[in-house]
């Protein structure tokens, strides 16, 4: 066991990761973005987080551990959340899914197109609807400031720019939110033990000693955000210990709700654990468009109305 303060272990890991880049940049584009949407109108903001994070072996990186997550929830999500009126900040990882291509095919730009001769494209007629809603509605929603995308690919990077969305956020209060459905890297190589170049194959088995990736969502509750509404994400594989684990975690990390999925149902339902007892939410299963997302969604802004008006009395 480690003999750090968590508080410690969070600023140890900082201080050691390696610097963001283009920070300025990213900070300008979050800062306009949250202060478009958080005067006039008072929009709510979310934060959705979206897809796995990696942990690289090297430096020089070739090798890395991945963390599963194809980004569906994160995205899927984020559509509704502009649907309800939220403005979304989407942290993801680089090359998952994305918000409003969920119905596009894999390869969209060899399978969506063809040409009916050589000065002209056109969409296939059976692709015409989901190429529509990827190019209008995603533009309409990065247009209208509602949509800022932010890629990550690291922990490091991960957990840098969670910390920067997170104070910049600050001042929007109970108005903002957490959701939080990237899957986080537990074990990492600290990037001060890291081995700079290619790790050589030739020497026989490899090993590693991998650390503990301190827990952000603690800090993120009492010193970065704390007004935030906050929703974090628990996922099991064996769903005989998935309701406990969740129960666990709201009473450690104090988050508003924990959203508890099983890897192999998790398209057909989830369970929304609180204070105010365990909601199992569905898809309607008679409606083939229903996903989980349009119920759950509802029901999580639902419940940040409630949060926002205890606030404010
Ligand atoms: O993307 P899809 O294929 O659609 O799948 C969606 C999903 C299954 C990935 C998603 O619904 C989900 O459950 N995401 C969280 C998965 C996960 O990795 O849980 P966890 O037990 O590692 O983390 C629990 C919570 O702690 C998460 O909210 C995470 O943000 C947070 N965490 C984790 C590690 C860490 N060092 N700090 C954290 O704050």
């Amino acid at each position: 066991m480690s003999s750090m303060g968590e508080d410690e272990e969070v600023s140890s890991f900082f201080e050691s990761s390696p610097p963001l880049k283009k920070m300025e940049d990213i900070l300008q584009k979050l800062n306009g973005f949250i202060e478009h949407n958080s005067s006039g109108g008072g929009r709510r903001i979310v934060c959705v987080t979206s897809g796995g994070t990696t942990v690289p072996l090297e430096q020089r990186c070739v090798r890395y551990i991945d963390n599963f997550s194809s980004g569906n929830r994160g995205a899927a999500s984020t559509e509704n959340f502009v649907k309800a009126g939220y403005a979304v900040v989407f942290l993801y990882r680089s090359g998952t899914c994305q918000p409003y291509c969920r119905s596009l095919p894999d390869d969209p730009f060899l399978e969506c197109f063809h040409f009916p001769d050589n000065s002209n494209i056109q969409v296939h007629s059976s692709h015409v609807e989901a190429v529509k809603m990827a190019v209008m509605d995603q533009q309409a929603a990065v247009a209208e400031a509602r949509l800022l995308k932010l890629p990550f690919t690291t922990i490091y990077e991960y957990l840098q720019m969670l910390r920067l969305i997170a104070t910049a956020l600050k001042d929007v209060g109970p108005c903002s939110m957490f959701y939080l459905a990237a899957a986080v890297s537990d074990f990492y190589v600290p990037w001060n033990s890291m081995t700079e170049h290619k790790i050589e194959s030739g020497s026989g088995p490899l090993d590693i000693r991998l650390a503990q990736v301190p827990k952000m969502l603690s800090i993120l509750r009492t010193t970065w955000a704390p007004k935030a509404f906050c929703i974090s994400f628990k996922l099991e594989t064996d769903a005989k210990i998935l309701i406990d684990k969740a129960t666990k975690a709201l009473g450690k990390y104090k988050v508003h709700a924990v959203v508890a999925n099983e890897l192999s149902t998790r398209k057909e339902e989830v369970v929304v654990v609180s204070s105010s007892g365990n909601v199992v939410v569905r898809r309607d299963s008679d409606k083939p468009e229903s996903i989980v997302e349009d119920n759950l969604i509802r029901l999580i802004v639902d419940r940040h109305s409630t949060y926002i008006k205890e606030s404010h009395s």
